[in-house]
């Protein structure tokens, strides 16, 4: 799901650590199956102060632009709000899909803060392939 969007996050995880996530019952995991195949992402991390993170979230190019991702956010928001919270939040970023920011605007979020953060070219430090990406330059 995340190769085209350069997401890097998890693949600097142990196998223990990605075990350790898999195994916290204030996570929950869904994806969507497309002929046998796991073609989406998504991932709600609750917290004790009464909230959830739409953590990861995302379609593989099979799915796009075909109703699932639509599908998969009303999944998010009753299985969010199926729990006593009272705050529901995300994180999306100018690398992520430039549909990303105005579906989840329609999904009802609101933008609230906008930050620069740095990190290392994922593909420069071997964490993705050269050409995962393709149309984000690489500064090499
Ligand atoms: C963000 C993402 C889920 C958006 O999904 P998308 O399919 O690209 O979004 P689109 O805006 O093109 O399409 C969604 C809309 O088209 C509708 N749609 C598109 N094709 C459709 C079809 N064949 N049948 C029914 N509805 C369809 C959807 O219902 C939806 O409508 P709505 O938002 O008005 O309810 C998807 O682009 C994605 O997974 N990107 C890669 C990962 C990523 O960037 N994730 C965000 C990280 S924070």
């Amino acid at each position: 799901v995340g190769q085209d969007w350069l997401w890097f996050g998890r693949l600097t995880k142990t196998d223990a650590e990605l075990q350790a996530l898999l195994s916290d019952a204030d996570t929950q995991f869904f994806t969507l199956t497309k002929d046998g195949r796991d073609e989406a992402l998504l991932e709600l991390k609750f917290t004790a102060d009464g909230t959830c993170e739409l953590a990861y979230f995302g379609l593989t190019p099979a799915l796009i632009g075909s109703g699932a991702g639509r599908y998969l956010m009303n999944h998010a928001i009753r299985s969010a709000w199926a729990r006593p919270i009272s705050r529901f939040h995300l994180h999306t970023c100018t690398l992520d899909s430039p549909q990303a920011l105005s579906f989840y605007v329609r999904s009802g979020f609101t933008p609230f803060k906008r930050q620069v953060e740095v990190a290392d070219d994922p593909r420069l430090i071997d964490l993705l392939d050269k050409d995962a990406g393709a149309h984000v330059p690489t500064i090499g």
